[in-house]
Protein backbone atom coordinates (compact mmCIF):
# COMPACT_ATOMS: atom_id res chain seq x y z
CA UNK A 1 0.00 0.00 0.00
CA UNK A 2 1.46 3.19 -0.72
CA UNK A 3 3.03 5.20 2.16
CA UNK A 4 1.74 8.94 1.17
CA UNK A 5 -0.24 11.34 2.87
CA UNK A 6 -2.87 13.29 1.26
CA UNK A 7 -3.86 16.89 1.82
CA UNK A 8 -7.98 16.61 2.31
CA UNK A 9 -10.78 19.57 1.67
CA UNK A 10 -14.10 19.01 3.01
CA UNK A 11 -17.00 21.07 1.01
CA UNK A 12 -20.18 20.98 3.41
CA UNK A 13 -17.98 20.70 6.26
CA UNK A 14 -20.82 21.96 8.21
CA UNK A 15 -23.71 19.99 6.96
CA UNK A 16 -25.28 17.04 7.74
CA UNK A 17 -22.71 14.84 6.05
CA UNK A 18 -19.96 16.57 5.71
CA UNK A 19 -19.35 16.92 9.88
CA UNK A 20 -20.06 12.92 9.36
CA UNK A 21 -17.27 12.70 7.18
CA UNK A 22 -14.98 14.61 9.75
CA UNK A 23 -15.86 12.11 12.12
CA UNK A 24 -15.34 9.38 10.02
CA UNK A 25 -11.73 10.25 8.36
CA UNK A 26 -10.49 10.91 12.39
CA UNK A 27 -12.11 7.32 13.45
CA UNK A 28 -10.74 5.38 10.15
CA UNK A 29 -7.20 7.34 10.91
CA UNK A 30 -7.63 8.33 7.21
CA UNK A 31 -3.55 8.99 6.23
CA UNK A 32 -4.35 12.74 6.28
CA UNK A 33 -1.53 15.23 6.47
CA UNK A 34 -4.12 18.31 6.99
CA UNK A 35 -8.18 18.10 6.58
CA UNK A 36 -9.57 21.49 5.84
CA UNK A 37 -13.37 22.08 6.22
CA UNK A 38 -14.81 24.14 3.55
CA UNK A 39 -18.44 25.75 3.71
CA UNK A 40 -20.00 29.03 2.21
CA UNK A 41 -19.22 32.68 3.37
CA UNK A 42 -21.94 31.95 5.92
CA UNK A 43 -19.72 29.78 8.21
CA UNK A 44 -16.96 31.04 7.45
CA UNK A 45 -15.14 32.05 10.37
CA UNK A 46 -17.20 29.21 12.79
CA UNK A 47 -15.44 25.85 13.55
CA UNK A 48 -16.09 22.09 13.36
CA UNK A 49 -14.81 19.37 15.54
CA UNK A 50 -11.88 16.74 14.28
CA UNK A 51 -10.27 14.55 15.89
CA UNK A 52 -10.23 16.12 19.05
CA UNK A 53 -9.47 19.60 17.84
CA UNK A 54 -11.88 22.34 16.59
CA UNK A 55 -10.95 23.60 13.09
CA UNK A 56 -11.53 26.71 11.23
CA UNK A 57 -14.03 27.05 8.50
CA UNK A 58 -12.74 28.49 5.19
CA UNK A 59 -14.85 29.73 2.36
CA UNK A 60 -14.54 27.77 -0.81
CA UNK A 61 -13.25 30.99 -3.12
CA UNK A 62 -10.64 30.39 -5.82
CA UNK A 63 -7.99 30.66 -4.07
CA UNK A 64 -8.67 27.44 -2.35
CA UNK A 65 -8.03 25.56 -5.50
CA UNK A 66 -4.38 23.96 -5.55
CA UNK A 67 -2.58 22.07 -3.10
CA UNK A 68 -5.26 19.63 -2.30
CA UNK A 69 -5.10 15.83 -2.94
CA UNK A 70 -8.44 15.02 -1.98
CA UNK A 71 -11.42 16.73 -2.01
CA UNK A 72 -14.75 15.09 -0.34
CA UNK A 73 -17.45 17.54 -1.42
CA UNK A 74 -21.29 17.45 -0.22
CA UNK A 75 -22.85 20.80 -0.44
CA UNK A 76 -25.39 20.15 -2.98
CA UNK A 77 -25.19 19.51 -6.84
CA UNK A 78 -25.00 23.09 -8.04
CA UNK A 79 -21.55 23.47 -5.82
CA UNK A 80 -20.20 20.20 -7.09
CA UNK A 81 -21.10 20.99 -10.94
CA UNK A 82 -18.97 24.20 -10.48
CA UNK A 83 -16.35 23.19 -8.36
CA UNK A 84 -15.45 19.55 -9.08
CA UNK A 85 -14.46 19.70 -12.48
CA UNK A 86 -12.26 22.92 -11.11
CA UNK A 87 -10.69 20.87 -7.90
CA UNK A 88 -10.16 18.41 -10.45
CA UNK A 89 -7.85 20.57 -13.31
CA UNK A 90 -6.02 21.75 -10.07
CA UNK A 91 -4.68 18.07 -9.46
CA UNK A 92 -6.94 16.86 -7.06
CA UNK A 93 -9.45 13.73 -7.01
CA UNK A 94 -13.09 14.76 -6.19
CA UNK A 95 -15.44 12.44 -4.19
CA UNK A 96 -18.67 13.77 -4.78
CA UNK A 97 -21.87 13.13 -2.49
CA UNK A 98 -24.03 15.20 -4.58
CA UNK A 99 -26.50 13.91 -7.35
CA UNK A 100 -24.89 15.75 -10.36
CA UNK A 101 -22.48 13.67 -11.46
CA UNK A 102 -23.70 9.97 -10.61
CA UNK A 103 -24.87 9.17 -14.42
CA UNK A 104 -22.32 10.85 -16.28
CA UNK A 105 -20.64 8.06 -18.57
CA UNK A 106 -17.15 9.45 -17.47
CA UNK A 107 -18.09 9.41 -13.18
CA UNK A 108 -17.72 5.55 -11.79
CA UNK A 109 -20.64 5.38 -8.92
CA UNK A 110 -18.82 3.45 -6.91
CA UNK A 111 -20.42 1.39 -3.55
CA UNK A 112 -17.53 0.37 -1.33
CA UNK A 113 -17.68 -3.79 -1.36
CA UNK A 114 -19.98 -3.82 -3.92
CA UNK A 115 -18.15 -2.72 -7.03
CA UNK A 116 -14.91 -1.30 -5.87
CA UNK A 117 -13.15 -2.20 -9.25
CA UNK A 118 -15.22 0.84 -10.71
CA UNK A 119 -13.02 3.35 -9.32
CA UNK A 120 -10.23 2.09 -11.84
CA UNK A 121 -9.92 4.42 -14.58
CA UNK A 122 -12.16 7.17 -13.01
CA UNK A 123 -11.09 10.94 -14.61
CA UNK A 124 -10.80 12.66 -11.71
CA UNK A 125 -14.52 12.51 -10.26
CA UNK A 126 -15.41 9.42 -7.87
CA UNK A 127 -19.55 9.70 -7.67
CA UNK A 128 -21.06 8.37 -4.15
CA UNK A 129 -24.43 6.91 -4.94
CA UNK A 130 -28.01 8.32 -3.60
CA UNK A 131 -28.09 6.91 0.37
CA UNK A 132 -31.43 5.19 -0.38
CA UNK A 133 -30.07 3.25 -3.31
CA UNK A 134 -26.58 2.75 -1.34
CA UNK A 135 -27.75 0.79 1.61
CA UNK A 136 -30.10 -1.34 -0.68
CA UNK A 137 -27.05 -2.48 -2.92
CA UNK A 138 -25.27 -3.50 -0.02
CA UNK A 139 -28.26 -6.07 0.35
CA UNK A 140 -28.76 -7.01 -3.12
CA UNK A 141 -25.28 -7.48 -4.54
CA UNK A 142 -24.91 -11.09 -2.89
CA UNK A 143 -28.37 -12.21 -4.39
CA UNK A 144 -27.68 -10.78 -7.42
CA UNK A 145 -24.48 -12.82 -7.73
CA UNK A 146 -26.07 -15.83 -6.23
CA UNK A 147 -29.48 -15.91 -8.06
CA UNK A 148 -29.37 -13.31 -10.53
CA UNK A 149 -32.47 -10.59 -10.00
CA UNK A 150 -35.12 -9.94 -12.81
CA UNK A 151 -37.24 -7.55 -11.47
CA UNK A 152 -37.28 -5.25 -7.37
CA UNK A 153 -39.86 -3.33 -6.33
CA UNK A 154 -38.99 -1.21 -3.37
CA UNK A 155 -41.15 1.12 -1.29
CA UNK A 156 -38.81 3.24 1.56
CA UNK A 157 -39.49 5.10 4.18
CA UNK A 158 -36.89 8.40 4.54
CA UNK A 159 -35.36 10.04 7.85
CA UNK A 160 -35.28 13.73 8.01
CA UNK A 161 -31.66 13.79 7.90
CA UNK A 162 -31.47 12.85 4.37
CA UNK A 163 -32.64 16.10 3.43
CA UNK A 164 -29.80 17.84 5.89
CA UNK A 165 -29.78 19.86 8.94
CA UNK A 166 -32.06 22.16 8.44
CA UNK A 167 -34.62 19.41 8.12
CA UNK A 168 -33.48 17.92 11.02
CA UNK A 169 -34.67 21.33 12.51
CA UNK A 170 -38.02 21.48 11.42
CA UNK A 171 -38.95 18.11 12.65
CA UNK A 172 -38.32 18.70 16.44
CA UNK A 173 -39.80 22.29 16.36
CA UNK A 174 -42.29 20.66 14.43
CA UNK A 175 -42.73 17.77 17.46
CA UNK A 176 -42.70 20.63 19.90
CA UNK A 177 -45.23 22.88 18.40
CA UNK A 178 -47.50 19.41 17.71
CA UNK A 179 -47.26 18.57 21.64
CA UNK A 180 -47.99 22.12 22.95
CA UNK A 181 -50.90 22.43 20.42
CA UNK A 182 -49.92 24.41 18.32
CA UNK A 183 -49.92 24.42 14.69
CA UNK A 184 -46.98 23.07 12.93
CA UNK A 185 -45.14 25.47 10.42
CA UNK A 186 -43.53 23.45 7.44
CA UNK A 187 -40.47 25.69 5.67
CA UNK A 188 -38.55 22.29 4.20
CA UNK A 189 -41.02 19.92 3.17
CA UNK A 190 -44.72 20.94 1.49
CA UNK A 191 -46.21 19.64 4.54
CA UNK A 192 -45.86 19.13 8.38
CA UNK A 193 -43.52 16.14 9.10
CA UNK A 194 -43.91 15.89 12.61
CA UNK A 195 -46.24 12.65 13.09
CA UNK A 196 -47.22 12.35 9.63
CA UNK A 197 -45.51 10.44 6.41
CA UNK A 198 -45.81 11.56 2.90
CA UNK A 199 -44.64 9.79 -0.43
CA UNK A 200 -42.77 12.99 -1.79
CA UNK A 201 -38.82 12.61 -1.21
CA UNK A 202 -37.92 14.85 -3.47
CA UNK A 203 -39.57 16.93 -6.05
CA UNK A 204 -41.72 15.93 -9.46
CA UNK A 205 -40.07 17.10 -12.48
CA UNK A 206 -41.57 17.77 -15.92
CA UNK A 207 -44.68 16.32 -15.53
CA UNK A 208 -43.33 12.72 -13.95
CA UNK A 209 -45.52 10.88 -12.01
CA UNK A 210 -42.11 9.70 -10.20
CA UNK A 211 -39.61 12.04 -8.16
CA UNK A 212 -36.11 12.64 -8.69
CA UNK A 213 -35.23 10.20 -5.63
CA UNK A 214 -37.53 7.32 -6.67
CA UNK A 215 -36.01 7.86 -10.38
CA UNK A 216 -32.44 8.04 -8.84
CA UNK A 217 -33.11 5.41 -6.86
CA UNK A 218 -34.38 3.23 -10.25
CA UNK A 219 -31.09 4.74 -12.13
CA UNK A 220 -28.69 4.19 -10.08
CA UNK A 221 -29.12 0.65 -9.12
CA UNK A 222 -29.21 -0.11 -12.48
CA UNK A 223 -25.91 1.45 -13.20
CA UNK A 224 -24.31 -0.15 -9.90
CA UNK A 225 -25.39 -3.56 -10.50
CA UNK A 226 -24.55 -3.52 -14.12
CA UNK A 227 -28.36 -4.18 -14.66
CA UNK A 228 -29.83 -5.04 -18.44
CA UNK A 229 -32.89 -3.17 -19.58
CA UNK A 230 -34.85 -5.65 -19.08
CA UNK A 231 -34.76 -6.16 -15.16
CA UNK A 232 -37.88 -4.25 -14.17
CA UNK A 233 -37.27 -1.53 -11.01
CA UNK A 234 -39.94 0.30 -9.38
CA UNK A 235 -39.49 2.74 -6.46
CA UNK A 236 -41.55 4.27 -3.98
CA UNK A 237 -40.36 6.62 -1.97
CA UNK A 238 -41.78 8.02 1.50
CA UNK A 239 -40.22 10.65 4.48
CA UNK A 240 -40.96 9.74 7.41
CA UNK A 241 -40.79 11.57 10.82
CA UNK A 242 -37.27 9.70 12.13
CA UNK A 243 -34.21 12.11 12.46
CA UNK A 244 -31.52 8.89 10.96
CA UNK A 245 -31.77 6.04 9.55
CA UNK A 246 -33.65 5.23 5.90
CA UNK A 247 -36.09 1.89 6.35
CA UNK A 248 -36.74 0.16 2.51
CA UNK A 249 -39.50 -2.87 2.28
CA UNK A 250 -37.09 -4.79 -0.95
CA UNK A 251 -39.03 -6.96 -3.32
CA UNK A 252 -37.02 -9.09 -5.02
CA UNK A 253 -37.57 -11.63 -7.61
CA UNK A 254 -34.67 -14.13 -8.67
CA UNK A 255 -33.91 -15.85 -11.91
CA UNK A 256 -32.71 -18.89 -9.62
CA UNK A 257 -34.82 -20.06 -6.86
CA UNK A 258 -33.34 -18.68 -3.91
CA UNK A 259 -34.87 -19.91 -0.38
CA UNK A 260 -35.37 -17.13 2.62
CA UNK A 261 -33.06 -19.63 4.77
CA UNK A 262 -30.40 -19.70 2.12
CA UNK A 263 -30.70 -15.90 1.77
CA UNK A 264 -30.26 -15.54 5.12
CA UNK A 265 -27.11 -17.31 5.42
CA UNK A 266 -25.91 -15.40 2.00
CA UNK A 267 -26.74 -11.96 3.84
CA UNK A 268 -24.72 -13.26 6.74
CA UNK A 269 -22.06 -13.68 5.22
CA UNK A 270 -21.71 -10.54 3.14
CA UNK A 271 -19.36 -7.66 4.07
CA UNK A 272 -20.98 -4.82 5.78
CA UNK A 273 -24.02 -6.39 6.13
CA UNK A 274 -25.73 -7.64 10.02
CA UNK A 275 -28.67 -10.22 9.34
CA UNK A 276 -31.62 -9.35 12.34
CA UNK A 277 -34.11 -11.79 11.52
CA UNK A 278 -36.15 -13.48 14.58
CA UNK A 279 -39.67 -11.80 13.91
CA UNK A 280 -41.41 -13.08 16.53
CA UNK A 281 -38.93 -11.81 18.98
CA UNK A 282 -39.19 -8.87 17.91
CA UNK A 283 -35.74 -9.07 16.59
CA UNK A 284 -35.48 -6.83 12.57
CA UNK A 285 -33.84 -3.73 11.84
CA UNK A 286 -35.10 -0.20 13.18
CA UNK A 287 -33.94 3.31 12.27
CA UNK A 288 -33.59 3.95 15.75
CA UNK A 289 -30.68 0.43 16.21
CA UNK A 290 -28.91 1.86 13.22
CA UNK A 291 -28.26 5.33 13.64
CA UNK A 292 -24.61 5.78 14.32
CA UNK A 293 -23.57 2.10 13.17
CA UNK A 294 -21.60 1.27 9.71
CA UNK A 295 -22.79 -1.98 9.03
CA UNK A 296 -26.47 -2.28 7.03
CA UNK A 297 -29.18 -4.35 8.76
CA UNK A 298 -31.13 -6.54 7.24
CA UNK A 299 -34.43 -8.61 8.47
CA UNK A 300 -38.02 -9.85 7.83
CA UNK A 301 -36.86 -12.58 5.03
CA UNK A 302 -39.34 -14.04 3.69
CA UNK A 303 -40.94 -15.90 0.71
CA UNK A 304 -43.56 -13.73 -1.11
CA UNK A 305 -46.32 -15.93 -1.61
CA UNK A 306 -47.75 -14.42 -4.99
CA UNK A 307 -44.60 -16.02 -6.72
CA UNK A 308 -41.93 -18.57 -6.32
CA UNK A 309 -39.01 -16.84 -6.74
CA UNK A 310 -39.99 -13.50 -4.77
CA UNK A 311 -38.41 -12.80 -1.59
CA UNK A 312 -39.24 -9.64 0.96
CA UNK A 313 -36.43 -7.87 2.48
CA UNK A 314 -36.32 -5.26 5.54
CA UNK A 315 -33.18 -3.42 4.88
CA UNK A 316 -32.15 -0.39 7.33
CA UNK A 317 -29.08 1.97 6.87
CA UNK A 318 -27.49 5.01 8.86
CA UNK A 319 -27.96 7.33 5.77
CA UNK A 320 -25.09 10.07 7.51
CA UNK A 321 -22.85 6.82 7.41
CA UNK A 322 -23.31 4.29 4.81
CA UNK A 323 -25.59 6.36 2.78
CA UNK A 324 -22.77 8.91 2.66
CA UNK A 325 -19.48 9.90 4.71
CA UNK A 326 -18.44 6.49 5.21
CA UNK A 327 -18.79 5.31 1.73
CA UNK A 328 -17.01 8.68 0.72
CA UNK A 329 -14.29 8.09 3.11
CA UNK A 330 -14.06 4.08 1.89
CA UNK A 331 -14.12 5.27 -1.67
CA UNK A 332 -11.15 7.19 -0.54
CA UNK A 333 -9.18 4.40 1.20
CA UNK A 334 -10.01 2.05 -2.19
CA UNK A 335 -8.23 5.20 -3.98
CA UNK A 336 -5.19 5.33 -1.68
CA UNK A 337 -4.90 0.98 -1.71
CA UNK A 338 -5.20 1.23 -5.10
CA UNK A 339 -2.65 4.37 -5.75
CA UNK A 340 -5.38 6.28 -8.14
CA UNK A 341 -5.13 9.31 -6.03
CA UNK A 342 -3.89 11.02 -8.91
CA UNK A 343 -5.96 13.13 -11.85
CA UNK A 344 -4.56 10.65 -14.96
CA UNK A 345 -2.71 12.44 -17.70
CA UNK A 346 -5.28 13.85 -20.43
CA UNK A 347 -8.08 13.33 -17.85
CA UNK A 348 -11.52 14.98 -19.23
CA UNK A 349 -15.58 15.00 -18.51
CA UNK A 350 -17.21 14.41 -22.07
N1 LIG B 1 -28.08 13.91 4.20
C1 LIG B 1 -27.89 12.72 3.63
O1 LIG B 1 -28.26 11.66 4.17
C2 LIG B 1 -27.22 12.65 2.29
C3 LIG B 1 -26.85 11.40 1.81
C4 LIG B 1 -26.20 11.31 0.57
C5 LIG B 1 -25.94 12.47 -0.14
N2 LIG B 1 -26.32 13.67 0.36
C6 LIG B 1 -25.99 14.88 -0.42
O2 LIG B 1 -24.98 15.60 0.24
C7 LIG B 1 -25.14 17.00 0.03
C8 LIG B 1 -25.20 17.73 1.37
O3 LIG B 1 -26.25 17.22 2.13
P1 LIG B 1 -26.42 17.54 3.69
O4 LIG B 1 -27.53 16.70 4.12
O5 LIG B 1 -25.11 17.48 4.40
O6 LIG B 1 -26.91 19.10 3.63
P2 LIG B 1 -26.82 20.22 4.77
O7 LIG B 1 -26.86 19.65 6.12
O8 LIG B 1 -27.86 21.22 4.39
O9 LIG B 1 -25.37 20.88 4.54
C9 LIG B 1 -25.06 21.63 3.39
C10 LIG B 1 -23.59 22.01 3.42
O10 LIG B 1 -23.24 22.61 2.18
C11 LIG B 1 -22.59 23.86 2.44
N3 LIG B 1 -22.83 24.80 1.34
C12 LIG B 1 -24.02 25.20 0.85
N4 LIG B 1 -23.83 26.08 -0.17
C13 LIG B 1 -22.49 26.21 -0.31
C14 LIG B 1 -21.67 26.98 -1.19
N5 LIG B 1 -22.18 27.78 -2.12
N6 LIG B 1 -20.33 26.86 -1.06
C15 LIG B 1 -19.80 26.06 -0.13
N7 LIG B 1 -20.51 25.31 0.74
C16 LIG B 1 -21.85 25.39 0.64
C17 LIG B 1 -23.21 24.34 3.73
O11 LIG B 1 -22.35 25.28 4.32
P3 LIG B 1 -22.85 26.57 5.17
O12 LIG B 1 -22.73 26.17 6.61
O13 LIG B 1 -21.86 27.61 4.80
O14 LIG B 1 -24.25 26.90 4.76
C18 LIG B 1 -23.24 23.01 4.50
O15 LIG B 1 -21.96 22.72 5.00
C19 LIG B 1 -26.42 17.16 -0.82
O16 LIG B 1 -26.05 17.25 -2.17
C20 LIG B 1 -27.16 15.85 -0.58
O17 LIG B 1 -27.98 15.48 -1.65
C21 LIG B 1 -26.94 13.80 1.56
Amino acid sequence: MPERTYRVGVIGATGAVGSTILDVLAERRFPASEVVPLASARSAGSSVPFDGQQLNVIELTEEMLGGFDLILSSAGGAVSSEWAPRFVESGAVVVDNTSYWRMHDDVPLVVAQVNDDAVEGHSGIVANPNCTTMQMMVALKPILDAAGIERLVVSTYQSVSGTGRNAIKELREQSRAVLEGEEPRAVVYPHPIAFNVFPQVESFKDGDDYTTEERKVMGETRKILGLSDDVGISATCARVPVVTGHSESVNVQTKQDLSPEDCRDLLGDAPGLVVLDDPGDGIYPTPTAVAGRDEVLVGRIRRDPSHERCLNLWVVGDNLRKGAALNAVQVAELLHERDLVRVPAGASLS
